[in-house]
């Protein structure tokens, strides 16, 4: 991945923010996104502390295409080249699906499921153009495919998001050999999810309790999977999702 260039989105917490200081170790150059200036440099800081090189902010909301088709263009600018998009931006909470509001479903929806769609055409128009073969990682979670109660909104947008990587994985990889895949992670700690969907000490309990392994995830833990999964050495995985959740999802029967 030396001086290979990865865009994360969301990259200022959280897993966004543990991919990126990955990426950095092992040589990318970096541009992280978020709506917020401060908590973007706060973690360039944190980043350039385990690793060197340039990572580079850029403030811009994934749900307004202005933003992202300006995001393409300040990174360019800046590295001369996008060769990596992680799809991370994402917006969460729980509530019952009979109480959530119209603009409740939407805002999850534009976050997730437009702001990926934004993102991944405003960089795959610039990749088509350049005839650069790009990799896509978008982020899903396991209710793509399960189900999610208590969160409605965000399981019908990873569903979208896991239709939209194997779409893109069959339509750009064969046309433009654009990969496409996903992680579906499942509880991580240190992660916007943990602070949101198991904030409580006895709702972080009964997660850790669900997992046969009887630990959350560690962001780091994601950032390695999310290497190889954009590295050559994985350069022949195209629409596959692969699931990081310590046994967490297939755990439905008591033993
Ligand atoms: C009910 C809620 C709510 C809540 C917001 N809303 N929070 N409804 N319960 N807890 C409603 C509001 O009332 C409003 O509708 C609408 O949603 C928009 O809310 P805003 O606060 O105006 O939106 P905004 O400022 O744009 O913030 C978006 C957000 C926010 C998603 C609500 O939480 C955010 O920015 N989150 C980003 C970080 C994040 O969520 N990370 C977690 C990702 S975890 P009304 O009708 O009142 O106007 C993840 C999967 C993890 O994605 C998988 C683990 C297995």
């Amino acid at each position: 991945m030396k001086n290979e260039v990865v865009i994360v989105t969301g990259g200022s917490n959280g897993m966004g923010k543990y991919m990126a200081k990955k990426f950095a170790q092992e040589g990318a150059r970096v541009a992280i996104t978020g709506r917020n200036e401060d908590k973007l440099k706060e973690a360039k800081k944190e980043i350039l502390k385990d690793a060197t090189g340039d990572v580079h902010t850029v403030v811009m909301d994934v749900r307004h295409l202005e933003d992202v088709e300006r995001m393409v263009q300040d990174v360019t600018e800046h590295f001369g080249q996008i060769d990596h998009l992680v799809n991370n931006a994402a917006g969460n909470f729980i509530t019952p699906a009979e109480k959530l509001s119209p603009n409740g479903w939407n805002t999850v929806i534009d976050i997730v499921l437009n702001g990926t769609y934004y993102c991944s055409q405003a960089v795959g128009n610039y990749w088509i153009e350049k005839g650069i073969k790009g990799t896509i990682l978008n982020m899903v979670a396991t209710y793509a495919w399960d189900a999610g109660p208590g969160v409605i909104h965000s399981a019908s947008a990873k569903a979208g998001v896991l239709a939209m990587t194997r779409t893109l994985a069959v339509e750009w990889g064969r046309r433009y050999g654009i990969r496409a895949n996903a992680i579906a992670p499942g509880p991580i700690d240190r992660t916007g999810g943990a602070d949101k969907l198991w904030e409580s000490e006895e709702a972080a309990k009964r997660t850790i309790k669900s997992v046969p392994l009887e630990r959350l995830g560690e962001p780091e833990e994601i950032g390695e999977l999310a290497f190889f999964m954009l590295s050559d050495k994985a350069k022949y995985m195209n629409g596959e999702v692969i699931t990081l959740d310590g046994g967490q999802s297939l755990n439905q029967y008591p033993f």
